[in-house]
């Protein structure tokens, strides 16, 4: 069975439907690992409930790459063939990279391009863009830039706020990520230069 390291820094709903796609055997693989670099993040307690080993590992005061060595040991310590990025609000070193290289995923909320960093919903909003959405991608050492696995558009409505156009991506979000994770983990992908070409089941 194919192991899923799966890092948060907060609510850990993206988490939950890895945990979730996996209980019912659609994730292709299971979650072996959850590491936070936030200590409250409620991601940790999700984890716990559903069995899984839930680490807190802090960030402060100490060098990236130190704080990167320790997330790869306990990766390791666990066999972990894949790292999910769900909400983790952290930038990996190039030596986490190069150590998961082609195997660390990231779930975005807009359609990247378009909106990368901090609050893309907001930015979409202040954009005045009709169409937002969810992006999974490999993670390379830019902000939310590598090659983009899967994309699903999120019309914007008048009405929305921040938090309604966020909210009805992150359900779009919940069933991508798992079926991002899968074709990874199944070899159902290959990719060239920015193109990830696809074999969907
Ligand atoms: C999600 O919208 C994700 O795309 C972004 O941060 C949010 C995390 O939410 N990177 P959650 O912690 O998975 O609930």
């Amino acid at each position: 069975m194919k192991k899923v390291g799966v890092l948060i820094s907060g609510r850990g709903s993206n988490l939950q439907a890895l945990v979730d796609a996996a209980a019912r055997g659609e994730l292709g693989g299971e979650i072996a690992v959850v590491v936070s670099n936030v200590e409250s993040a409620a991601g940790l307690e999700r984890a716990r409930k559903a069995a899984v080993p839930a680490h807190f590992c802090d960030h402060r005061g100490r060098p990236r790459e130190d704080f990167d060595q320790e997330v790869l040991q306990l990766l390791a310590a666990h066999h972990v063939d894949l790292v999910c990025l769900a909400g983790f609000m952290r930038l990996l070193s190039s030596r986490f990279i190069r150590a998961y290289a082609g195997r660390i995923l990231n779930v975005h909320p807009s359609l990247l391009p378009a909106f990368p960093g901090r609050e893309p919903q907001r930015q979409a909003l202040a954009y005045g863009v009709k169409v937002s959405g969810a992006t999974v991608h490999l993670v390379d050492e830019g902000l939310d830039s590598g090659p983009i696995l899967l994309q699903e558009a999120v019309p914007v409505r008048g009405a929305d706020t921040e938090e309604t156009l966020a909210a009805r991506i992150l359900e779009v979000e919940h069933r991508l990520y798992p079926r991002a994770a899968r074709i990874v983990l199944e070899g159902r992908c290959r990719v060239e230069g920015r193109r990830v070409l696809l074999e969907e089941a």
